[in-house]
């Protein structure tokens, strides 16, 4: 699959069209995990905008608009205070600028924890709005009736458990989850409970390896896991930390670049070449025809 088309900005499509392929499904995800095992990992980043997709959809089996935009894009202290434009504003862009992925967007928090009928309104108002075809939603045992809710209506709902940081305020901190019996329970508890209700899919983030393991082992559904285990039923990363954009990451992210030195020796080289007058140079000047 070719990653080198660019955006028509007439028409916001990916010029040329990549060959025709069909997107994956809620369903084709799904069943990758059969009888509790998962041959082939699924294959999951955050994306936020359409040139990001683009490049990042090939390679991917899903792309999720998470609500870590809040932090990586906006500068956000928190994902708090993200709102539902900006999810449905970010997920549109990201639909349009994809081709193969399941595109899954982030219920901000405050938009479906206060009753079914409140997270159904917000996750249909995200799907119409975007493209997307799933929503992810935060929290185990207590959405359990939300995301069945979902679900039975037509709305395909990935859960998260462990770490959910939107709880930030509750939990003290981004610390990894489930160090004594009590929790680990507890979150092999709210696993359990989102696949009985239906989701399709569970992301498990900042927990202990036995923690990771033993969900993935309690549930029929495929597990993404991020700070979890390898032996997840596939993994997830925030592009930017991967990319390495951010000079302070946690501990489980891989730094496959360092994409932060890249832009800003870029700039340092550009704003030289402005200043000594060498750039624009002739190649860059439109001339009268003659
Ligand atoms: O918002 C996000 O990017 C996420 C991932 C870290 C799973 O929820």
């Amino acid at each position: 699959m070719s990653t080198s088309f660019t955006l028509d900005t007439s028409t916001s499509r990916a010029n040329p069209t990549p060959a025709p392929m069909k997107r994956l499904t809620v369903p084709r995800i799904r069943s990758r995990k059969q009888d509790g095992v998962t041959q082939d990992p699924i294959v999951m980043l955050t994306a936020y905008t359409a040139r990001q997709a683009q490049l990042l959809d090939p390679h991917c089996d899903l792309l999720l608009v998470g609500d870590s935009l809040g932090q990586v894009i906006y500068g956000l202290p928190s994902t708090v205070p993200v709102t539902m434009d900006m999810m449905a504003n970010h997920a549109a862009a990201v639909v349009r600028g994809s081709y193969h992925s399941v595109v899954v967007v982030d219920m901000p928090f405050g938009a479906y924890e206060a009753s079914p009928e409140k997270a159904f309104a917000s996750a249909a108002r995200l799907l119409k709005e975007s493209g997307a075809v799933a929503v992810k939603l935060e929290g185990g045992e207590a959405m359990a009736e939300t995301v069945a809710f979902l679900t039975s209506r037509g709305i395909p709902v990935m859960g998260h458990v462990g770490l959910t940081p939107q709880a930030v305020n509750v939990l003290g901190g981004y610390m990894a989850r489930g160090r004594c019996d009590a929790e680990a329970d507890k979150i092999v508890g709210d696993a359990r409970a989102l696949d009985e209700a239906g989701a399709f899919a569970i992301v498990v983030e900042g927990v202990v390896e036995p923690i990771a393991i033993a969900a993935t082992q309690a549930v029929a559904c495929p597990t993404i896991g991020i700070g979890a285990s390898a032996q997840c039923d596939g993994q997830v990363l925030v592009t930017e930390d991967m990319l390495g954009m951010f000079e302070r990451v946690p501990r489980f992210v891989k730094k496959y670049h360092d994409i932060a030195s890249v832009i800003s020796d870029t700039a340092e080289t550009y704003a030289k070449e402005v200043r000594d007058r060498s750039f624009p140079s002739e190649a860059q000047t439109y001339q009268p025809k003659t």
